[in-house]
């Protein structure tokens, strides 16, 4: 089990390159299924969630050509086997997004139901409903959603809540079905974005791309694509809060600033100076200490709830008191408990958690335990007195790339400890 090791107290400076988004790289790779012939995804990161997603498309029957600059080739013409098991699943709940592709091509899918994991119990009770309304017969027993559909059918569908998987699910089954399909209450995040992009060069007739209802009119097949995937504004906002709390000045290239104006907004409030590009940020925080700020988890456009966990870290060594409120997951506050042992004053009331700001935390032996905890406990190592080691970083590498040879690129004082 590796672990980092991080000595704190370095302002992080230079700059490094973003890669591609993680939730647009897995839906996009899922809809090659859609395809009848090859597709071509480039842009694609280097991370563990991918390597789960082409071992699982790989099991199926999807053949896979991939260079050293992880460019992949995708030809689903041979698919043999229609299912999704749970030994794969339960190490990324995204190995969903095969079940919508799958009914819409082959009219079959045995889907391992994805558990819940440190966040939150993540039903997919929404994904379930709309491929019933579209047609599919669908059992969930033993663990297991068993979905057989002779050809799906358009249908309106309004979503309870604002699902990013649901939306994209649910979207690329409409693709293939016969007739119209109405998306309503639809995630307008980038990456769901980006698949629509993706499937209508695919041939796929989307409309409504961006906004909250989807008007999808379904075609008899689609056609491979080459396409890119968009820039990780995740990780771009990520490597933005380590150089506003060491007090740095880095730039990133290869990203889009028209991708996370919430973070950017919040990021001048706390009093860093920001300039664009089309393609790159530069925050400079030299000399400052960042002031605290409230945040309020929310869909796209709103602040994004994968950054909350870097937002509490921010907050723990800023000047002042702040509030975050996290209205999306019903347990993403796991970080903020390992966080307190760095030093941290955070008292948790429900989804909100009051912050007070300390000069300084202390380095500490913290444990990941999901993927954006872990980044923030990343950041705090990099501000804290002494040596931080971060165990179970495995939650790391599933949505960072190289993290460690990033954050050295920027000066920081990291590396891995292999066990
Ligand atoms: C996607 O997860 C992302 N993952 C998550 O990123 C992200 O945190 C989340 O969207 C919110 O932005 C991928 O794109 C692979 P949801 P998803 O369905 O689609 C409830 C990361 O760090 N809900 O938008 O699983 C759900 O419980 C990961 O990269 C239902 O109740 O999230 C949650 O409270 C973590 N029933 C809310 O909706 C459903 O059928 C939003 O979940 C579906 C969702």
């Amino acid at each position: 089990m590796d672990k980092l090791l991080i000595t704190g107290g370095i302002p992080l400076s230079g700059e490094i390159r973003i890669s591609g988004a993680k939730n647009a790289a897995l839906p996009i790779l899922a809809a090659t299924l859609l395809a009848e012939t090859s597709s071509y995804v480039n842009n694609v990161p280097h991370l563990q969630d991918v390597t789960t997603m082409m071992n699982l498309l790989g099991r199926m029957g999807v053949e896979l050509i991939v260079d050293e600059k992880l460019n992949i080739q995708a030809d689903s013409n041979r698919v043999h086997t229609f299912a999704a098991p749970y030994e794969l699943v339960k190490t990324m709940r995204a190995s969903v997004l095969v079940l919508g592709p799958l009914l819409a091509r082959f009219g079959e899918a045995h889907v391992s139901l994805p558990g819940g994991c440190a966040i939150g119990s993540r039903p997919v009770n929404l994904h379930i409903q709309g491929l019933t309304a579209m047609g599919a017969d669908i059992q969930v027993e033993n663990g297991y959603i068993s979905a057989k559909a002779k050809r799906l059918h358009g249908a309106k569908i309004f979503m309870d809540l604002v699902t990013v998987t649901g939306t994209e699910n649910l979207m690329m089954a409409a693709t293939l079905a016969e007739g119209t399909t109405i998306l309503e209450n639809a995630a307008r995040e980038p990456e769901v974005i980006d698949l629509a992009k993706c499937l209508i060069s695919m041939g796929a007739k989307i409309e409504g791309v961006g906004s909250d209802t989807l008007h999808i009119e379904g075609v008899e097949k689609l056609s491979g694509t080459h396409y890119s995937i968009l820039p990780d504004r995740i990780e771009t906002g990520t490597y933005l809060v380590a150089a506003a709390m060491t007090g740095g000045h880095i730039k990133l290239k290869d990203t889009d600033p028209s991708l996370l104006d919430a973070v950017l907004q919040k990021l001048t409030e706390i009093g860093a100076y920001i300039t664009t590009g089309d393609s790159w940020i530069e925050l400079d925080m030299r000399g400052q200490r960042p002031q605290a700020v409230d945040i309020y988890t929310s869909p796209y456009p709103a602040f994004p709830t994968d950054m909350q966990a870097q937002f509490t870290a921010l907050n723990s060594i800023a000047d002042g008191v702040a509030t975050i409120t996290e209205t999306v997951f019903e347990n993403r506050f796991m970080h903020a408990l390992e966080l307190q042992r760095m030093g941290a004053k955070i008292r948790l009331e429900g989804n909100m958690a009051i912050i007070k700001g300390v000069p300084r935390l202390q380095a500490a032996p913290v444990m990941a335990t999901d993927l954006r905890a872990s980044a923030s406990l990343v950041l705090a190592g990099l501000v804290a007195d002494g040596d931080t080691v971060i165990e179970r970083i495995y939650h790391i590498d599933r949505g960072y790339e190289r993290i460690e040879e990033k954050l050295s690129q920027l000066g920081a004082k990291i590396r891995r400890i292999r066990y």
